[in-house]
């Protein structure tokens, strides 16, 4: 794969991406990783901008872009919805003519994918999901360096996510997984299923890379597999879904013993964070030592420098 293809190219969802350009951008966070681990200072960003745009709240993807970008010369600008004109007094379009005559690429968290597509399309500057209510691209790419990490190169292995099987990070990692060959498991109530057409998608591109992509509401599938994944049951904005979905989702919690379902003492849980400790997850759990969530969380810096480098 030529690296060059890669530049002024956003990333918005890894649907648009191969197999071999997502496996280019996590050689690139590993290698990144293991230089920050070194003394020398690097400026590959000198002279470059970015704007950070947030209509809801962050704690690790806001950190990650600013500092990723920052400590190597680069200038991100935080600029969160109370303060710009984006969709309320100006039209989407218009603001990303604007920040793309300005700045040298755009980060976006928000609700629609609607509006990173519109910034990536009319900004003509390499534009970030930083999450949306569909897609969480960077956060999954740095849940596959984890995995690799502590089970070894990603194809054959097997990860199950389990809870709502709708949001973001689950549809995140159905995609990247049938990209990269890792068997998917998704574990939720039927209610909760992700939409047909994104699972008939991955089913597709899965059957390329080998990778199997099963939908269940058995917790016991979580037998046999490497790693056990979870997040919030309300993400950000359904927070009036709340009650229905801790009536739907109390049987998924992860507990100690769903992680000794696996069978396998080498497994690992992970989370995106945050995480609500008692919900969707107990504390035993993630803050025991089958718990990677503060490497996945470190990483999320890593594979995000990796993504900027490669692209800008
Ligand atoms: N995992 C994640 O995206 O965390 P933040 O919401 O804190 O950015
Ligand atoms: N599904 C969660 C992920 C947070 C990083 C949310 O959208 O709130």
């Amino acid at each position: 794969m030529d690296p060059t293809t890669l530049k002024g190219r956003s990333v918005l969802t890894w649907l648009d991406y191969t197999t071999e350009e997502i496996r280019y951008f996590l050689d690139s966070a590993k290698r990144v990783k293991e230089e920050s681990r070194g003394r020398e200072v690097r400026r590959r960003f000198a002279g470059k901008t970015l704007a950070l745009l947030f209509e809801k709240r962050s704690t690790r993807t806001r950190c990650a872009f600013e500092t990723a970008f920052g400590e190597e010369g680069g200038h991100p600008v935080f600029l969160s919805t109370a303060d710009i004109q984006l969709g309320a007094k100006e039209s989407i379009e218009d603001t990303a003519r604007v920040l793309g005559r300005m700045f040298s690429a755009i980060q976006f968290r928000g609700f629609t994918q609607a509006t990173v597509e519109a910034l990536a399309r009319y900004s003509g500057v390499p534009v970030y999901n930083g999450l949306t209510d569909d897609f969480h691209p960077t956060q999954v790419l740095a849940d596959i360096q984890t995995l690799e990490e502590n089970c070894g190169p990603a194809p054959g292995k097997k990860l199950c996510f389990v809870g709502d099987g709708r949001n973001n990070v689950a549809r995140s990692l159905m995609v990247i997984c049938a990209k990269l060959g890792v068997h998917f498991t998704l574990i939720t109530p039927p209610a909760l299923n992700p939409d047909p057409a994104l699972t008939a998608r991955c089913t597709a591109i899965a059957q390329a890379s080998g990778a199997q992509i099963r939908i269940t509401p058995e917790i016991r599938e979580v037998e046999g597999v490497h790693a056990v994944y979870t997040d919030v049951w309300a993400s950000m904005g359904e927070e009036a879904k709340k009650e229905e979905r801790v009536r739907l989702l109390r049987p998924y919690q992860v507990n100690q013993a769903l992680m000794e379902q696996t069978g396998r003492k080498d497994s690992i849980f992970l989370h995106c964070l945050p995480a609500i400790k008692g919900e969707e997850v107990t504390a035993e759990v993630i803050d025991g030592p089958q718990s990677r969530v503060w490497d996945e969380a470190e990483n999320r810096k890593h594979t995000i420098k990796g993504i900027l480098l490669a692209t800008l």
